[in-house]
């Protein structure tokens, strides 16, 4: 396939954080371009011009308007628009169940049905999905056959190019990050190669499927174990009397003169009130999965226990700051202050505020919960702090990080507890006001 942005078709399946900014980027580069995605209440309101992500998203907004003008960009629940494509490309959800961890692929499962059952000859699949080493070569290839009734290599080409992209920076992150291909033939390499050169500025590695599968999977795994490092550090440093952070930068000081903090070889990373998000929490599983009945993982789900923890620690703060205060938690006003995972982003998925919330609610405190950037909770700041006998901070957004101690102090009730999940507030400065402080590898 000879790709040219004037006369190659592209549906992508799945419009969410990763799909729909992927295909504005390839509208954007002159190609057609149509979405499919399952709920008709989105597709009516990218094709009004509007985008389902809130948030601070630099250049979203913007992006929808100009890829929908130019007529380039369409969105659409009908499957059969596969039919239409020389390229899909599938960014759906891949979730782990509650209970056992293992892969819950109905999406992804019914994704592949659905374009194997009206896939074209010589087309070319990508999967930006994050997937379970593994999965390329027993679930996609197999359906894909199956429902097309064609070969993978001799009448479509398959391929998966992992999204690397964060809320809060997706346009930025997909146009500037490093991609790896993972593909099992020169001619599939190439053509996703040639492709995403249209969109990515960054460096495009090729290797097979399940070497990109493990990439992917094992970088967010690297992550979710360095975050519970960095947890840990902040129990220990809580019970040994010393601030993690100040702690945490000179670990990362060990460094010779002049090296870059890039070049050091210690990068503690952030401790914090729990990871969340869709993909942290469920890729250290998928990486699992993917060796099942091969090898035991220890350090990674050892990971995941320390991170779901610490919602659990931000309670306990709390609650010791009632008892050192010698007040009633259940009779206080609480609130907390970011619902999303993380700063300046609407994303709620796997929220640690969720598990917070739960335990708050086995008291008879009331509890009010602000957050600028997601719909259920973007009450004012103001109002909600009114009366406030405690506030807990679980995400970093601007907002938060521009709170006027004195304003503060007027607005809440003795005993004016502030619990700093994200490590936002001066200490020193909120001490100094009359609070009751405790963060996270600080108190
Ligand atoms: N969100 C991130 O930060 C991020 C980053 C890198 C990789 N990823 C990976 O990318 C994938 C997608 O993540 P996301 O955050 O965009 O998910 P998402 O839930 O925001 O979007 C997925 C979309 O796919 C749609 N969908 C589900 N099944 C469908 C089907 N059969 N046909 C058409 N549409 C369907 C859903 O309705 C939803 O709109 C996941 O595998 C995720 O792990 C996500």
């Amino acid at each position: 396939m000879k790709i040219s942005s004037k006369n190659t078709k592209i549906a992508i399946c799945g419009l969410g954080y990763v799909g729909f900014p992927v295909a504005l980027l390839f509208a954007e580069a002159g190609f057609e371009v149509i979405g499919v995605n399952r709920s008709g209440e989105k597709i009516k309101l990218i094709n009004r011009g509007g985008s389902p992500i809130e948030g601070k998203e630099p250049g979203l907004k913007e992006l929808i308007k100009k890829v929908r003008k130019s007529g380039l960009f369409t969105a659409t629940t009908d499957e059969t628009a596969y039919k239409d494509a020389d390229i899909v490309i599938v960014a759906v959800e891949t979730p782990v169940e509650d209970d056992t961890h293992e892969p819950a692929y109905r999406a992804l499962k019914a994704a592949l049905t659905s374009i194997g059952r009206n896939l074209r000859k010589d087309a070319l699949v990508i999967i930006e999905s994050t997937i379970a080493p593994g999965t390329m070569e027993n679930i996609v290839k197999v359906i894909l056959e199956q429902e097309s009734g064609m070969e993978v290599g001799q009448d479509f080409m398959l391929a998966n190019c992992p999204e690397r992209l964060m809320p809060g920076h997706l346009l930025e992150n997909i146009i500037n990050y490093n991609r790896v291909i993972g593909a099992q033939d020169e001619k599939t390499t190439d053509t996703v190669k040639s492709l995403y050169k249209y969109i990515v500025k960054g460096k495009l590695d090729t290797t097979s499927w399940v070497t990109a599968e493990i990439v992917k999977a094992g970088e967010n795994a690297y992550r979710d174990v360095q975050i519970a490092f960095a947890n840990e550090m902040a129990l220990l440093c809580e019970a040994m009397g010393a601030d993690v952070w100040q702690v945490r930068d000179l670990i990362n000081e060990c460094k010779r003169k002049g090296e870059t903090r890039f070049e050091a070889l210690r990068q503690m990373h952030y401790p914090g009130a729990g990871v969340g998000g869709h993909c942290l929490p469920k890729d250290s599983w998928l990486l699992v999965y993917g060796a099942k009945g091969l090898i035991e993982p220890q350090i990674i789900p050892l990971a995941r226990k320390i991170n779901n923890f610490m919602p659990k620690h931000v309670f306990d703060l709390l609650s010791e700051s009632f008892k050192q205060a010698n007040k009633d938690i259940n009779k206080a006003k609480i609130v907390v202050l970011g619902y999303a995972y993380a700063g300046n982003s609407d994303d709620s998925r796997n929220t640690p505020t969720e598990a917070l919330i739960k335990l708050l609610g086995e008291t008879q405190a009331t509890v009010v919960i602000q957050d600028p950037f997601v719909k259920e909770y973007k009450t004012s700041l103001d109002k909600s702090l009114k009366g406030a006998h405690a506030i807990i901070l679980m995400a970093d957004h601007d907002q938060y990080k521009n709170i006027n101690y004195n304003k503060l102090k007027r607005l809440m009730k003795t005993p004016r507890i502030v619990i700093d999940g994200r490590n936002v507030f001066s200490k020193d400065k909120v001490l100094k006001a009359g609070f009751i402080y405790k963060g996270v590898g600080n108190i």
